[in-house]
């Protein structure tokens, strides 16, 4: 066996780690941490430490490490076939279920599910899917996505384009010209400290009118949102946020994309994000908590309106042309119809509701009132606490102070991981959708120690 000295040499000579200072990691400047093994919610990394996940990996790992009906499920097809493509009509018993299962747990009005590998790829499909429509539609001119400051859609060039969050961007020429930004539904950051709630979704949507009109509706294809922002900052939006956006989508013919890779099955407490904040959207992004990341896999669902089109499409023009070598990959399907299954049976999506409940309230009572935070927040298992330097002017620490990062390395030595949010003072929570009282509890009390020990 390696030692874990040979490990570390050979990480930082030869692997390029996706967001990372890559300078400080070649230099041997920065920690790395060499994960090993993990069961339920913890992980072991190869110095023998035990950390409680509190953010699931990226948020993904939703029913928790170790589950063997998933791994037995994924040898079981990578023995009996471990791939097969997807092109001109083929399938494989695993992926024809996996899409019907997909269907059954979506919103009403979803006629169909492309599969893909990531959450990236299956908003790149997406936005293909809607330039196609709407040439489909005799409307070449209409092709513009508008997406929201601080949402996150991935890190492609249209998805970092979509992706609210400069370091996304800088230095990449990025975002391409076809994607606008507007208003960030982010109550905690809104323009006046006087606005009420109700105020603040008529900034949203006046911020969204004007937009359209600048760029005028016929040269805007769609509008692009997670239920609830997530790296942006786990924000849940204000109420009544989502009716009053869906009214002015509705009124310009702009199409929706609810971007549920986060939300998606059951982290809200809800099967789908769409279904707990009333949205209707046109496509629903997929990917993380389909597989739990047990392999990867995404997916892009698609409504009756859209679909009638894409199928008129390919009337006119012949086979769609798009696709990916490993779309609809069966050990990635092998894996989501053993997750789904696991997530029916164990019922997360009712822990996620009560538990995630629970552990907000319990993070609330711990820090709402210590002078630094500025908010706790969250829905179902997802929860945030935003440090200021004021709370009651709701100033922000300097981003050079690294306030969020010092909390969760202090976090990390008590033995829980939570993510410092790429963009602001955040520590953020997204634990498996298992995580008992007792582990949430767990997850409070270090949180608190780690911000008493940099903050006071
Ligand atoms: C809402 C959302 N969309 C898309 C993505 C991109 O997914 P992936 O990293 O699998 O490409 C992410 C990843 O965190 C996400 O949170």
């Amino acid at each position: 066996m390696l030692t874990n000295d040979q490990l570390d040499q050979w990480d930082r000579e030869n692997f390029f780690h996706p967001s990372t200072h890559l300078a400080q990691h070649a230099r041997g400047e920065s920690p790395n941490r060499i994960v090993k093994t993990a069961s339920g919610v913890y992980i072991e990394d190869r110095d023998g430490n035990k950390l409680l996940d509190a953010f699931a990996g990226l948020y993904c790992v939703n029913v928790g490490y170790g589950r063997t009906e998933i791994s037995e499920a994924i040898a079981e097809q990578a023995k009996e076939l471990a791939y097969y493509h997807a092109y001109v009509g083929h399938g494989t018993e695993a992926s024809i279920t996996l899409a019907k299962m997909v269907l059954d747990r979506a919103p009403k009005g979803m006629s169909k599910v492309y599969f893909g590998l990531g959450g990236s790829d299956a908003n790149e499909t997406n936005i293909k899917l809607i330039w196609y429509y709407n040439n489909i539609l005799g409307r070449p001119q209409k092709k513009k996505i508008i997406s929201r400051w601080r949402g996150y859609h991935g890190s492609g060039l249209m998805t970092g384009s979509m992706t609210g969050l400069a370091t996304f961007h800088n230095k990449f020429d990025l975002p391409l010209s076809q994607v606008i930004h507007t208003e960030a539904p982010y109550y905690y950051r809104r323009p006046r400290r006087n606005m009420s709630e109700a105020e603040f979704v008529l900034h949203c949507t006046a911020e969204l009118e004007a937009l359209i009109a600048r760029e005028g509706a016929d040269t805007i294809a769609a509008f692009i949102g997670e239920p609830i922002l997530g790296t942006g900052g786990i924000v849940p939006p204000p109420a009544g946020y989502w009716e009053a956006i869906q009214q002015v989508l509705e009124k310009h013919d702009i199409l929706l994309i609810a971007d549920e890779v986060v939300t998606g099955f059951g982290r809200l407490g809800t099967m789908m994000g769409s279904d707990h904040y009333g949205m209707r959207p046109d496509l629903i992004t997929i990917a993380k908590g389909l597989t739990s990341a047990y392999a990867p896999l995404s997916g892009s669902i698609v409504g009756d309106k859209m679909w009638k089109v894409l199928m008129d499409g390919t009337d006119e023009n012949g086979p769609i042309g798009h696709g990916w070598t490993y779309s609809a990959h069966p050990i990635g399907a092998a894996a989501g119809i053993a997750n789904l299954n696991l997530i029916d049976k164990l019922g997360l999506v009712d822990n996620a509701g009560k538990t995630g409940a629970y552990l907000n309230a319990q993070m609330s009572a711990a820090l709402g009132e210590h002078a630094n935070v500025g908010e706790v927040r969250g829905e179902g298992m997802l929860c945030a606490v935003e440090l200021v330097k004021d709370r009651d002017t709701a100033t922000f620490f300097d981003a050079s102070e690294k306030v969020a990062p010092r909390v969760v390395g202090e976090m990390a030595k008590l033995g829980v991981i939570a993510r410092a949010m790429p963009q602001g003072d955040i520590i953020g929570f997204a634990p498996p959708l298992c995580l008992s009282e007792t582990e949430a509890d767990i997850v409070v009390e270090k949180t608190a120690a780690a911000v008493k020990s940099v903050l006071g």
